[in-house]
């Protein structure tokens, strides 16, 4: 900055900072600083407040606010998707992204895939939220009495979305919701990962042909039909 000199004397006038030497109740006599606004101020307790400050650590931030279960925090184990899932990410990564759609029986790991996904994503400190879809939905519901932005920063401050059994809805008012949230998030070109027992045409029906066209347009669609219940010890 060109007058940075300058405008540092001009704030140091202005609020009268200047060393000074002080009596600390902590420290005793040493040196300090005085200004008008703070009064004495011993530099020994400056520097123990520094290192007391935590240092905003982004990628425990982000982790954090995924809100990925603990139980998927583990590794993935190969099987027959992690090839498929890999040139994906790859792709993902190139910016070349695509929606995820993780379909396939119970315990076959659709939702341990995808926030695998999403954790390598945070690594590269692209921002993730998951979410089972009815738990999301009771979110809404409850954000709304409280006038959060909770709808909009799933629309569009979150990267990616994942949304867990996204088939599992109860009333028309739920399918519509996230039907909603799903073409509104279509609509700021952010990606959405779903996962589901069903197929698309099923999907489709349960939350209409024309939010199934949407995640249809640009979709990789990645099946884990055929491969063991994991708990049931497959
Ligand atoms: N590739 C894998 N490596 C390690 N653990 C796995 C893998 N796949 C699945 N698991 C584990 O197996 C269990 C079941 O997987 P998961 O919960 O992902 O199944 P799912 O397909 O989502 O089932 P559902 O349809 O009931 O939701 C989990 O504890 C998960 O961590
Ligand atoms: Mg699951
Ligand atoms: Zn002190």
């Amino acid at each position: 900055m060109k007058h940075e000199g300058k405008i540092l004397d001009f704030i140091k006038d202005k609020f009268m900072i200047r060393k000074a030497e002080i009596i600390c109740t902590m420290h005793g006599r040493g040196m300090g600083f005085y200004s008008n606004k703070a009064g004495m101020v011993c530099s020994q307790c400056i520097e123990e407040k520094i290192k007391a400050t935590p240092v905003f650590d982004r990628k425990s931030h982000l982790i954090k606010i995924s809100k990925i279960p603990i139980r998927y925090h583990k590794p993935l184990i190969e099987n027959k998707i992690t090839t498929q899932l890999n040139a994906y990410i790859n792709d993902f990564q190139k910016n070349n992204w695509k929606h995820l759609f993780l379909t396939g029986p119970t315990g076959t790991g659709k939702t341990h895939a995808a926030c695998w996904f999403g954790l390598q994503l945070v690594e590269q400190n692209i921002s993730v939220y998951f979410g089972r879809a009815s738990v999301i939905l009771d979110n809404i519901k409850q954000a709304y009495s409280t006038n959060e932005n909770y709808f909009y920063q799933l629309t569009n401050e979150f990267d990616v979305l994942i949304l867990d059994d996204v088939d599992l809805l109860q009333t028309d008012h739920d399918k519509n919701k996230m039907s909603d949230l799903i073409r509104t998030r279509y609509e700021q070109l952010k990606p959405i990962v779903t996962t589901t027992n069903m197929s698309l045409p099923e999907l489709s029906k349960v939350l209409g042909a024309r939010t199934g066209s949407v995640l249809s347009e640009n979709l990789e669609a990645i099946s884990t039909k055929g491969m063991p219940d994991r708990r049931f010890g497959g």
